[in-house]
């Protein structure tokens, strides 16, 4: 199911949302489902760390729990961004207006999508070509169902979409749903049918609806903040892209580590700190020290970080740009918060031909 395919699903621990990355792994070409604009940076951290080229970003509905990370990702990435032409108001700033039978493509595989109303008005569920993986939602939960009491829900509509969309979809398709509050990650289509406690074992349309009109669900936590957001696509309401560091183009790495690149440094040595978190020993190889750096070897930082100059960010430099990451959660979790790590360290300092001080 997973041939010819890269799939990553990533979890936002605040909403328990999942989003998911597909790929085509010949072209590069890449969609991503349902992003959460609070890890707008991991994820875009893996499309590059992946190599990969963002077509479309796409939502399966109009969330209410979280808002949408694709204005983001069309800002870094240039990509489309796809939800249902069906929401009145239509969504905002949607390049890919999607509808029942549509495909997106990225590279030489697609994505089918099938309308499944029923917990928002225009939900979506995006099904493979090979009808072996589906992203569901919030129309089909693992063990639930999306909450059909808002935003132009309706239990009779989302009993036809669940039966007519997803469970026709072969059995051994697999599930990937938007949320799951369990730790649960994956279904499949036979399961679901066999044991889902709302839809089920044979439930039938009055089963259904009886279950759904009885949830007594509290108001979403974040529905007033969410739902104006995601009707702009998640554009925040001053229009501007959120950036990690205000004092120089920093980047975050999928592994979370604040990175900065040599050739900016090399260009304004004279706005940062550069700390060389080395041992003295290694001063003496050759590819030689940053000018005006100063040397403190990572494992004494912790004791000597009163050392640290505070009115510059400071850029943590090593020999391939490993223990200055390590150098600079320490830095950060001390409060220097403009700290970031120099990519690639020396050997790239070098490999690029930016100055060098021997000693
Ligand atoms: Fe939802």
């Amino acid at each position: 199911m997973f041939a010819n395919l890269v799939f990553r699903q990533l979890f936002d621990a605040a909403s328990s949302t999942y989003t998911y990355l597909l790929g085509d792994p010949n072209t590069r070409q890449a969609v991503i489902i349902d992003t959460v604009f609070e890890q707008h940076l991991r994820d875009h951290a893996l499309l590059r760390e992946l190599d990969l080229q963002l077509v479309a970003a796409l939502d399966t509905h109009c969330h209410a729990d979280h808002v949408t990370g694709a204005w983001l990702m069309q800002q870094a990435t240039g990509c489309r961004i796809g939800i249902s032409r069906r929401y009145r108001p239509p969504v905002e700033g949607v390049g890919l207006p999607l509808d029942h039978g549509d495909r997106v493509a990225f590279g030489g595989r697609h994505l089918e999508v099938r309308a499944t109303p029923g917990h928002t008005e225009a939900c979506v569920t995006l099904v493979l070509d090979d009808h072996g993986l589906a992203f569901t939602g919030d129309t089909l939960l693992i063990r639930g169902a999306g909450r059909s009491d808002f935003q132009g829900g309706n239990a009779r509509t989302l009993y036809q979409s669940i039966t007519q969309e997803i469970f026709s979809l072969p059995d051994a398709c697999l599930l990937f749903p938007a949320h799951d509050y369990s730790g649960r990650t994956v279904s499949s289509v036979a399961e679901e049918k066999a044991h889902n406690p709302r839809i089920g074992g044979g439930a039938d349309e009055r089963d259904f609806v009886g279950f759904m009109e009885n949830l007594n669900l509290p108001h979403p936590k974040q529905i007033d903040i969410a739902l104006p957001a995601n009707l702009r696509s998640g554009r925040p309401a001053d229009g501007n892209v959120p950036r990690p560091a205000d004092w120089g183009p920093v980047r975050r790495t999928y592994a979370g580590l604040f990175e900065i690149e040599p050739e900016w440094v090399a260009e304004n040595l004279q706005q940062v700190h550069v700390l060389d978190v080395r041992q003295a020993g290694e001063m003496q190889e050759s590819l030689g020290r940053i000018a005006d750096s100063q040397l403190v070897p990572l494992n004494e930082l912790e004791a000597r970080l009163a050392e640290i100059p505070r009115d510059k960010p400071v850029v943590a430099v090593c020999h391939a740009g490993i223990r200055s990451g390590q150098a600079t959660v320490i830095l950060r979790n001390a409060g220097l918060e403009r700290a970031a790590n120099l990519r690639g360290g020396m050997l790239l300092w070098s490999q690029l031909g930016l100055p060098v001080r021997k000693i």
